[in-house]
């Protein structure tokens, strides 16, 4: 049986050294059957055989698995060999990627408001009945609720509809002055031409104390802001409504396919909408407990924007992860 120890010493890999350990240590190995023996021999006997063999297979052993351990050792050093990246070399056929255009268009909004010295504020994207509906003037059961088809969860959480949660939660946080944007995802249970069930939103908040704030304030602001993202456009306010603020605007610039004078893109009225605006509402401000203060808040879809400025047809695609369309943006 010594000759094991020499075999297993010479095994040139590890699938070698495999088949050994079955011939040896195996069930049905060597071991198992010298140890069998020892049932028919005579006691005395029985003592040194026992000895001898245990000795032996400790031996054999110890061999076995300093034998492995090299052998693993090679293999990795092997693998390595082969399959090592030399980071220093210069792929010239290397290329590089780009932002997706929803990004792009986030970050060229949040620029401008940066710039304007508005701060980021982030919040939850599940939220609770009462920051998402209640405080923003849209008690249960009010009909606009129905406007934004939610998903809910258990316990009245839900994935929010729009990015106006977070002037709550600002408001809630802070005191006035308040400057704040808060970019990110939004969620309603829609698919078509120009809605995708998650998009994203841009909510701008302004809140001063007394009567600093006013329509006048939000219509300089974004009045230059639609001008810095598109350029030469007009810019005109429609009377609207929207729980939250009061009066209620919707903006809409004039189209930049067929400069305003009516094409299928604006359904031939020459204007393009882009915005949700007005005063906060006093009965948002009552909910967070603000008194004797003014503002103006307003919302834009991010998606909306990136298909109008490169004139990109159908906003599904934007989420298709097609290259062919990606590539177009580097
Ligand atoms: N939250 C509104 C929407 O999702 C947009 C909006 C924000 C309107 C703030 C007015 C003021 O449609």
């Amino acid at each position: 049986m010594k000759k094991y120890i020499h075999k297993i010493k010479s095994a040139l890999d590890l699938e070698e050294l495999e088949k050994l350990r079955i011939e040896v240590f195996g069930k049905k190995g060597v071991l198992a059957t010298s140890f069998a023996k020892l049932k028919t021999l005579a006691n005395e006997e029985k003592k040194s055989y026992a000895g001898e063999l245990n000795s032996l297979k400790q031996e054999l052993t110890k061999v076995f698995n300093a034998k492995k351990d090299n052998l693993l050792k090679e293999h990795t050093q092997k693998l390595m060999q082969k399959e090592g990246v030399d980071v220093t070399l210069f792929d010239a056929a290397c290329e590089s990627g780009a932002l997706h255009p929803v990004q792009a268009t986030m970050d060229k909004i949040i620029d401008y408001f940066l710039n304007m010295n508005y701060e980021i504020q982030e919040g939850p994207l599940v939220e609770d009945d009462f920051h998402n509906f209640e405080a923003l003037n849209l008690p249960q059961f009010h009909p606009a609720r129905d406007m934004q088809d939610t998903f809910y969860f258990k316990d009245s959480m839900l994935l929010r509809t729009h990015t106006s949660p977070v002037q709550i939660r600002t408001m809630l946080s802070k005191k006035p002055p308040i400057r704040v944007i808060s970019p990110g995802a939004v969620f309603r249970k829609d698919l078509d031409l120009t809605h995708t069930p998650q998009f994203h939103q841009v909510e701008g908040l302004v809140v001063e104390e007394g009567d600093k704030v006013s329509f006048s304030n939000l219509k300089f602001i974004l009045e230059d802001f639609l001008t810095y993202m598109f350029g030469d456009v007009k810019v005109r306010f429609r009377p609207s409504f929207f729980p939250f603020t009061e009066p209620s605007a919707e903006v809409d610039i004039s189209c930049i396919f067929c400069k305003g004078a009516g094409c299928r893109v604006c359904s031939h009225t020459g204007w393009l909408e882009v915005l949700g605006c007005g005063m906060v509402d006093p009965n948002v401000y009552q909910a967070v407990g603000y008194e004797n203060v003014s503002g103006f808040a307003f919302g834009l879809g991010v998606e909306r924007f990136a298909m109008l400025l490169h004139k990109i047809p159908d906003l599904r695609s934007l989420y298709e992860g097609d290259l062919r369309l990606l590539e177009q943006f580097k």
